[in-house]
C-alpha cells in the first residue's frame, strides 16, 4: 500500500507576512506567496506550512485570533487563499495551515460578549473568583507572566490563559466551543487545505489537582476531530503541536485514531546538545526512549521554527549548558529557550549547518525547514518577543532584500542588518548563481532525498559506533538501504561501526570521509549518506525492535 503523502513530505514553514510583498505596503501577502511558488517548487519542498493568517490584533504573531474564518486584509482575501491553494496544487505542492484551538484573542467577539455580566457566552471561557485554582499548571511564557489567571474588571472574575494574558483559553467543557472548533476545521479543510497544524493541543481542558496537560478529556475531543476529518475528507492530515516528552506525545497518535503527525520536540535540542558536546549520546538516548508509533503516523522533525528554540524538554542542567553555549547574551534568551536562527546559532559554520541538515533530511520523520534557513539567514535578537527570527525573506541584495517596494522604514519588521547576514551578504539571487552556495547544496540534498524512498518511509535502526562522537543509523525499505554517519565532534574521527554491510555508492558526503570495511573516517563535523547492499544485519538492534 502506498504510504500517505505526509510520510515522505518535506515541509517548508513560512509566515505569509514574511515571504513576498506584492502591493508595496511592507507586508507579505497571499499574492506574493503565489508568485513565489516557482521558488519553492524549484527548491524541492513538497508541502508549505502557513502560519496564522486570520483576523488578529497581531499581539502574538497572529496566534491571537479575533475571527477564525477570515483573512487579515493586509494579507489578502479568502479568494486569494483559494488561488494560492489552487496554484500550489497545480504544481503538486500541498499546503497546511495553523489553527489555534486552545485560545482566542481577547478581541474576539466571543470574549467581548462573554465578559458581560449575564452573557450567554460566559461559559466559552474559563473563569474563577480566585487566581488560586489549578496551581499545578505551569506558566509557559515565563518572561512576561507569573500566573495563568488575569482579572477582568468587566466580568468581575479572573479568566484562564496558558499563554499571553490577551489570549483567554477556550472552555472545552462547553459543547458550543467543541462544535465551533470542529466547524472551523471543517471550513478550512473544505476550502482545500491538505492538513492543519493544531496549535497548543495539550492544554484544552483544565481539571483540579492536575497540571492541565495531556488530560484524557483532551484526547477524547481530539479523537472526535480526527473521526470527523476521516469521515468527511480524503487524504488530509492533522499535525499536533504538543511540546511534551516522548511518552506523552505518542498519546497524540492514539491508536492511529488521533493525529497523523506530531512534532518530535525532545529530539531537536539534543541535536544542538550533541554538537556542543561533540558526543552523540544525547541524540541516541532520546531516540531509544522514543516509543514506536502506530502505522500511518509520522514524526515531524525540525531544527528551527518561528518560536524560540525551546528548551522545555531537557533537564535544568542541560538547559543551562545550552543557554551558555548558544545564547551567551541575555537578549538571545526568551522564555525557556533561545530566540536565534540556525545559521547564527552555529556561528555561520557551513560544516555544522550541513551536518544538521544531513541529519534532518535522513532521520525518521518528515523534515520541516524554516523559511530562509536554506540560505543561512540571520536574526535580530534585539527585536521584541520572537520577531527577530521572523524578518523579511532575503531575495536579493537591495536594502529591502527584494521583499517589498516599500521604503525600509515601512516594512513590518526590519530586514536583518547584523554583520555577515545583511541582504548584501545573504540572499537568494546570489546563491542561485553560486554553485558552492548553501541554497544549491540544500536543493541538491532535497533532490537526492526525493529519489531515495528509504529516507522517507523506510525503517530505522541505530548502528552502534566505537567512538561516542559518531552517530550512525540505517534507513531501509524494499528498494534500498541507506547508511547515515555523522561526526558531532570538531576533530576528525575514525570509528568502527557495528554493522555488517557493504557500501555500493556514496550518495552524499562532506569532504574527508572514507569507509573501509566497517571503519568510518570522518573529518571534523563530517557526515555521509551511503547506499549499502542488501541484505544487511545490524549487530545490536535498536531497543524495542
Ligand atoms: C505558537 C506560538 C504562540 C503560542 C501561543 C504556540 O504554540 O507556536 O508562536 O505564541 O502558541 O499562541
Amino acid at each position: 500500500m502506498k504510504a500517505p503523502w505526509y510520510v515522505d513530505a518535506v515541509f517548508y514553514e513560512v509566515p505569509v507576512y514574511a515571504f513576498f510583498d506584492t502591493n508595496g505596503d511592507g507586508v507579505g501577502d497571499f499574492a506574493g506567496l503565489t508568485e513565489r511558488l516557482d521558488y519553492l517548487e524549484w527548491l524541492g519542498v513538497t508541502c508549505i506550512w502557513l502560519l496564522p493568517f486570520y483576523e488578529s490584533p497581531l499581539r502574538d504573531g497572529g496566534y491571537d485570533i479575533s475571527d477564525f474564518r477570515s483573512v487579515l486584509p493586509r494579507y489578502g482575501t479568502v479568494d486569494d487563499v483559494r488561488t494560492f491553494l489552487d496554484e500550489s496544487h497545480r504544481r503538486g505542492l500541498r499546503v497546511i495551515a495553523d489553527v489555534i484551538v486552545n485560545h482566542t484573542s481577547d478581541q474576539h467577539p466571543w470574549f467581548q460578549e462573554a465578559r458581560l455580566p449575564g452573557s450567554p457566552l460566559r461559559s466559552r471561557y474559563v473563569w474563577s473568583d480566585t487566581p488560586d485554582r489549578f496551581p499545578d499548571a505551569r506558566v509557559i511564557f515565563t518572561d512576561t507572566h507569573d500566573s495563568n489567571w488575569t482579572w477582568d474588571p468587566v466580568a468581575g472574575a479572573y479568566y484562564w490563559h496558558r499563554f499571553f494574558d490577551h489570549q483567554p483559553d477556550l472552555n472545552f467543557d462547553d459543547p458550543a466551543v467543541q462544535d465551533e472548533i470542529e466547524n472551523i476545521i471543517r471550513f478550512w479543510l473544505t476550502l482545500g487545505f491538505d492538513g492543519l497544524r493544531l496549535d497548543a493541543v495539550p492544554y484544552l481542558y483544565e481539571r483540579d489537582n492536575t497540571n492541565g496537560e495531556n488530560l484524557p478529556e483532551t484526547h477524547t475531543y481530539l479523537k472526535r476531530l480526527r473521526a470527523m476529518v476521516d469521515t468527511e475528507f480524503d487524504d488530509r492530515m492533522l499535525l499536533a503541536e504538543a511540546n511534551q516528552w516522548p511518552d506523552d506525545v505518542v498519546e497524540y497518535f492514539g491508536e492511529g485514531d488521533e493525529f497523523h503527525m506530531a512534532y518530535h520536540f525532545p529530539l531537536m535540542p539534543r541535536l544542538f546538545m550533541a554538537l556542543a558536546q561533540g558526543d552523540a549520546g544525547s541524540v541516541i538516548s532520546i531516540l531509544e526512549d522514543t516509543p514506536d508509533i502506530p502505522d500511518g503516523c509520522r514524526w515531524g522533525i525540525f531544527l528551527r521554527n518561528h518560536d524560540e528554540l525551546t528548551l522545555e524538554m531537557v533537564t535544568g542542567e542541560e538547559r543551562q549548558y545550552l543557554w551558555d553555549r548558544y545564547a551567551p547574551e541575555p537578549s538571545m534568551r526568551k522564555n525557556v529557550g533561545i530566540r536565534r536562527r540556525l545559521a547564527p546559532l552555529l556561528d555561520g559554520d557551513r560544516r555544522r549547518i550541513e551536518l544538521l541538515h544531513a541529519l534532518l533530511l535522513s532521520l525518521p520523520g518528515s523534515p520541516f525547514l524554516y523559511y530562509g534557513d536554506e540560505i543561512g539567514m540571520g536574526d535580530e535578537h534585539l527585536l521584541e518577543d520572537r520577531d527577530g527570527v521572523r524578518t523579511p525573506m532575503q531575495w536579493d541584495s537591495s536594502p529591502t532584500a527584494g521583499f517589498s517596494t516599500a521604503v525600509p522604514q515601512d516594512l513590518y519588521l526590519p530586514v536583518v542588518s547584523s554583520p555577515g547576514y545583511s541582504p548584501a551578504a545573504v540572499n537568494v539571487a546570489a546563491q542561485r548563481d553560486n554553485p558552492g552556495s548553501l541554497l544549491l547544496w540544500t536543493r541538491k540534498m532535497l533532490d537526492l532525498r526525493a529519489g531515495m524512498s528509504a529516507l522517507g518511509a523506510g525503517a530505522f535502526r541505530l548502528v552502534p559506533a566505537s567512538d561516542s562522537a559518531v552517530f550512525a543509523f540505517v534507513r531501509s525499505d524494499a528498494d534500498a538501504t541507506v547508511l547515515v554517519v555523522a561526526n558531532f565532534s570538531d576533530a576528525p574521527v575514525t570509528s568502527d561501526l557495528d554493522v555488517d554491510l557493504a557500501p555500493t555508492a556514496t550518495l552524499a558526503t562532506a569532504p574527508g570521509t572514507s569507509l573501509e570495511g566497517t571503519t568510518i573516517t570522518l573529518d571534523a563535523h563530517g557526515w555521509a549518506w551511503f547506499r549499502v547492499e542488501h541484505p544487511f544485519t545490524v549487530i545490536a538492534a535498536r531497543h524495542g525492535d
